[in-house]
């Protein structure tokens, strides 16, 4: 045990036995622990960085980060990903300023230095003057290269580790179906982000972001005000509305359906399947749904167009049209991004309804996001009185089953996904520093 754990006591901050899951309060608000948590998690684990999307052409580039560490995401000439760290390497200024863009090559501000689209440094102004760099200066080669890129289905991750297992391994089971099973809403079979980002920042830890978005016991109570509004002026979103149901007796009915599913790397799956796949047949969208049905079956179409949302851990998650990005900034400060999307192939006027019904609950104005923002601040703000230090995280514990995977099976408002999450964060966070974390 390294001298660093036993000062904080990681196995301490989490009391586990039968039929009790505890976590101590002091693993959301601690500064030590997030410092351990960049170091143990973001720097070890796949970290998803980016949609393919985003980066079609050659030169096409994003900004993001790897926990608090900035990097830059790149489509290079020969049409491969690359990530590398958004530090230059001659004073250390953010290379890249912009969220996002196409560029030929990126210029440090401070001095111009410059570098191209794999982060190999190309030109040094005045390199050779007299006041320049003489003979023997040791010119690095370019900005720190994210050694492990790999893609799933489109979704790109980085590693700053090469101790990490392949992301096929690593999304299998749960989260890799969830993937599936969005990109399967595509007659094409792909997605694609659309408009800008939707971006805010909360008082309050990553990790209740990472808890919330599978989190399927909250939502008729933080969500009360938007249930009553639906309950009591119907659905009026179409074919294709989030939150769906136009009574609440109805919404709570939907929402206890379909299973909840822990995975071995820390991912929470949400999987529901539609109650109603007869009324689709003679919607506004029929010829839609009967494409996806010749290409899936009809039993799988239940849970293809059924409500799946996913916790990709550490910090990725899907939910409904959208990816979601939730950076870590400091123990009680994170910054969400929401990205949504369009599926490809279906038609405009379907897309376009799920923009506007995706808007009406995550947007800046919407129903829905906003209250869980709000109990993300309380979250941290309560954790401020110590004298009670535990929180509670055993919902459905009595009510799990193991699959064959291995995976866990829990009911619908089940914590089994919170728990998932936890096993792994004690994990990857008791492992030494240069261990084997997978
Ligand atoms: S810090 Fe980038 S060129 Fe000087
Ligand atoms: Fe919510």
């Amino acid at each position: 045990m390294s001298p660093y754990q036993s000062a904080i006591g990681i196995q301490d901050l989490i009391r586990e036995g039968p039929g009790t899951f505890r976590v101590s309060g002091r693993a959301y608000a601690d500064q030590a622990i997030f410092d351990l948590e960049q170091e143990r998690i973001f720097l070890k684990t796949w970290i998803y960085v980016a949609h393919e999307s985003e980066l079609r052409e050659p030169g096409d580039f994003k900004t993001a980060h790897l926990g608090t560490q900035p990097v830059i995401v790149t489509r290079g000439d020969d049409m491969r990903i690359h990530v590398f760290a958004n530090r230059c390497v001659h004073r250390g200024a953010a290379v890249c300023r912009e969220r996002s863009g196409n560029a030929r090559v990126f210029v440090c501000p401070y001095h111009s230095w410059s570098f191209d689209l794999t982060g190999r440094l190309t030109g040094i102004p005045g390199r050779d003057d007299a006041g320049g760099y003489g003979p023997d200066f040791e010119q690095p080669e370019g900005l720190a290269r994210i050694p492990r890129v790999e893609s799933y289905r489109g979704f790109i991750f980085a590693c700053a580790s090469d101790d990490v297992v392949p992301l096929e391994t690593y999304l299998a089971g749960g989260a890799a179906q969830l993937i599936d099973r969005k990109l399967a809403q595509a007659p094409a079979g792909t997605i694609s982000l659309r408009g800008a980002p939707f971006i805010g920042v909360y008082q309050g830890n990553w990790k209740f972001q990472a808890e919330n978005i599978v989190d399927g016991y909250h939502f008729m109570h933080t969500h009360r005000a938007f249930v009553s509004l639906q309950s009591k002026y119907g659905d009026s979103t179409g074919d294709f509305g989030v939150h769906k149901g136009d009574n609440a007796a109805k919404m709570r009915r939907n929402r206890m359906l379909g299973n909840v599913l822990a995975s071995r790397y820390g991912h929470g799956i949400n999987q529901k399947p539609t109650p109603d796949l007869e009324s689709l047949f003679i919607g506004n969208y029929a010829a839609y749904y009967f494409q996806l049905r010749e290409l899936h079956g009809e039993d799988e179409l239940k849970w293809v167009v059924g409500a799946g949302a996913g916790c990709i851990f550490p910090n990725f998650g899907i939910i409904h049209n959208q990816l979601r990005v939730w950076r870590p900034i400091g123990p009680d400060l994170t910054e969400v991004t929401i990205y949504p999307y369009s599926l490809d192939g279906a038609p405009d006027s379907f897309n376009e309804g799920m923009l506007r019904s995706h808007e009406r609950f995550y947007g800046p104005a919407g129903y829905g996001a906003t209250d869980d923002v709000e109990v993300f601040a309380l979250n941290q703000q309560g954790l401020a009185a110590t004298l009670s230090d535990w929180i509670i995280l055993e919902r459905g514990m009595h009510a799990e089953t193991v699959l064959p995977s291995g995976e866990i099976e829990g009911r619908p408002s089940s914590e089994t996904v919170h728990r998932a999450f936890w096993r792994r964060w004690r994990e990857l966070m008791s492992a030494e520093p240069e261990g084997s974390h997978v």
